[in-house]
């Protein structure tokens, strides 16, 4: 039984806009002397229980040629097969991969967007498959700390306004991350069974599984606005120092 690591990155990043009018997706701007994608494909790559990183890239993609990935190592292996949405990305990934992963292999997906992934956060991911038969898989995740809002919108003010509409109860909720890992046959069947769903263990659930939560911290946020830029900056850059 082999682990090998998908990683979509063939999103836009339109919510990383700016106004500034920069150009590259926000997997490929810099962060901590690197273009983001290399961070997590550096980390992928150094966990020893994973055999190979699949990168997959949006089949257009001009800017991955101008990234220097040697540092990665002989683990890397780039598909331009990217779909429109992240989880047809990950579909064709799956579909491009299983030339070479067998059905019941490990597959890790884990988002370009999340840089500060730790080797030690994907290796207890790994671990928590205890040999139980009910073991499907799981993912990083971190319990919700903060009370929640649920918004009721209004359109009676200008600018539109927010006001709060209800509170959820926050007890047993946690936020899902990546990587999430399944085996390649139940995720591709999960996929073609219910595709609109933005992460995999949704899918999963969906045709009435249980993936293992396994507790991650919120070091491994998603870049998505450019204040998430600025937080994953400190959180490499108080790595590199320490
Ligand atoms: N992704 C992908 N293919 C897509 C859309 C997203 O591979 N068609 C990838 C992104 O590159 C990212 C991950 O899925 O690594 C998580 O998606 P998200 O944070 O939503 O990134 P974007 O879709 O690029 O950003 P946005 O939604 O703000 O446009
Ligand atoms: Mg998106």
């Amino acid at each position: 039984m082999s682990y090998y690591a998908l990683v979509p990155a063939a999103g836009s990043g339109s919510r990383m806009n700016d106004g500034l009018g920069s150009s590259a997706p926000k997997q490929y701007l810099p962060l901590a002397d690197r273009p983001m994608v290399l961070h997590s494909l550096l980390t992928l790559a150094r966990v020893p229980a994973v055999e190979r990183v699949f990168l997959i890239l949006a089949p257009d993609d001009t800017n991955w040629k101008l990234c220097d990935a040697s540092a990665v190592g002989p683990k890397l292996t780039v598909l331009y097969c990217g779909g429109e949405s992240r989880s047809l990305t990950v579909r064709n990934g799956l579909e491009a991969v299983a030339k070479v992963v067998a059905a019941d292999d490990w597959i890790l997906v884990h988002d370009a967007a999340r840089p500060c992934i730790t080797v030690a956060q994907v290796e207890a991911l790994i671990q928590s498959d205890d040999g139980d038969s009910n073991f499907v898989g799981g993912l990083l995740a971190v319990p919700v700390a903060d009370t929640l809002k649920r918004a009721r919108v209004t359109n009676e003010a200008k600018p539109l306004s927010w006001w709060v509409g209800d509170t959820i109860p926050r007890d047993g909720l946690w936020q899902a991350q990546t990587p999430q890992m399944f085996r390649l046959s139940v995720l591709q069947e999960a996929l073609a069974r219910v595709p609109n769903v933005t992460d995999e263990a949704s899918a999963i659930e969906a045709i009435g599984l249980h993936p293992r939560l396994v507790e991650s911290d919120s070091m491994n946020l998603k870049v998505t606005y450019p204040c998430d830029r600025k937080l994953a900056e400190m959180i490499l850059r108080s790595r590199l120092s320490s």
